[in-house]
């Protein structure tokens, strides 16, 4: 077998040139995950946010229909998916008349989170703001163009952020509800951040997959704010705004690489230049799946319904071993928690790997994260209801006692 050219071994004396990427988190996790794999019953895997409930129909069958593809999709995507992502946006987000130049489909959102600030003409020097505990391919997105990436306090008024009248601020990143810490923006919130962006000329990108998930009042029965909100963007409207949503989460599309942004028609259409040089076209067959998906409420209802679940016992369980997850952490996939004393983010990974629980160090997701950890609710019941038995035991409570 070949293995690929080593700098020593390349023909060029200059390529690959090493990217200004960090190390890719989930590999320092290999141990731990060997350690809970011990488990006598075992290994419950609450790290990694990837959804193990099954595609609905639906979406299954309406990919299956348009397996038939033998042209390119364009780039836009059909009149058909446009339609559907506009009528949803209104539907769902009360975001009511995005035109046709408005939306475009796109292979995932995590391509958009990294690629955005290249697709926009983001420059070395200028600066990209993200939310402080943040996903961290905000920073990447910014790192892939020479931009500089800043985490800021995005619950908190931007005067308080220290950033200069005169900063290049090119980019603010809003995640709400956040991965990893479930926060959700309000409104006014949101309303504070746009008017200080609009001052500077910076764009505001919004970053929306979780929020179908509200748990905790008053999201549990109010819709979660689109940055796209009429209420949010005032007489401006959707100027200088973007928003990402993704059918990753809410339909278990996260292998089709499904989802969209939406907003201001001069940057989606800049971002649509460069997606059709480059090629970056959602395949036909998912383009349909996407409009079945969402097109059908049913199956979110009942996929939130099972994740409501998981997240009750996660919270009785955690909570019962002395775990404390952020009161703030009221939507999204996620429990955000700290341990009783302070413990540092690896010594909780490695206390929950005694138990044979895997979650991701708080770490994974900036300064803001440390003395915490991020565990998922995307395990089946089964395993969700394991965990929750190791939680509530002796072993459980000796191991976060410190
Ligand atoms: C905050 C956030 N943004 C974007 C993504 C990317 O999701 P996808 O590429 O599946 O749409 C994720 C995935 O976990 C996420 O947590």
């Amino acid at each position: 077998m070949t293995t690929s050219a080593t700098p020593e071994t390349s023909p060029s004396p200059h390529l690959p040139r090493r990217l200004a990427l960090p190390d890719f988190p989930w590999d320092s996790l290999s141990p731990y995950r060997e350690r809970a794999a011990q488990h006598p019953d075992g290994v419950v895997d609450l790290a990694v946010g990837t959804p193990v409930d099954p595609t609905p129909e639906i979406a299954r069958n309406a990919l299956f229909s348009a397996a038939n593809a033998p042209g390119y999709p364009t780039a836009v995507g059909a009149p058909v998916v446009r339609a559907a992502i506009a009528e949803w946006m209104e539907r769902r987000r009360g975001v009511a008349g995005l035109g046709d130049g408005e939306v475009i489909p796109t292979i995932g959102s995590k391509e958009s989170v990294a690629l955005l600030p290249l697709h926009l003409g983001v420059r070395p020097g200028d600066l990209v703001l993200h939310p402080r505990a943040a996903y961290p391919t905000y920073d990447v997105g910014a790192r892939l163009v020479g931009a500089t990436p800043v985490p800021v306090d995005t619950d908190a008024d931007p005067v308080t952020w220290g950033i200069a009248e005169d900063a290049p601020v090119a980019v603010v990143w809003l995640n709400s509800p956040g991965n990893p810490d479930g926060h959700v923006l309000s409104v006014e919130q949101m309303a504070r951040i746009v008017a200080w962006a609009r001052a500077r000329g910076a764009v505001v990108i919004s970053d929306e997959c979780y929020a179908e998930l509200g748990w905790e009042s008053p999201w549990d029965t109010q819709p979660i704010p689109s940055l796209l909100d009429p209420r949010v963007g005032g007489e401006a409207g959707r100027s200088g705004l973007l928003a990402l949503y993704s059918l990753s989460k809410q339909s278990n599309l996260a292998g089709y690489r499904a989802a969209f942004l939406a907003g201001d028609a001069r940057l989606v259409g800049a971002v649509t230049e460069v997606r059709k040089h480059t090629g970056m076209l959602m395949p036909t067959p998912v383009q349909a799946a996407l409009v079945a998906a969402l097109g059908d409420e049913a199956h979110m209802e009942v996929q939130k319904e099972v994740y409501r679940e998981r997240r009750e016992v996660l919270v009785e369980a955690t909570a019962a071993a002395g775990l404390v997850n952020d009161p703030a952490s009221v939507a999204g996939l996620y429990l955000w928690l700290r341990g009783p004393k302070s413990m540092s983010a690896y010594e909780l990974v490695g206390a929950f790997a005694e138990l044979g629980i895997v979650v991701a160090p708080g770490d994974f997701y900036g300064e803001a994260g440390a003395g915490r950890v991020r565990m998922s609710l995307t395990d089946t019941d089964e395993r969700v209801a394991a965990a929750a038995a190791r939680l509530r035991s002796s072993e459980a409570a000796a191991l976060f006692a410190g």
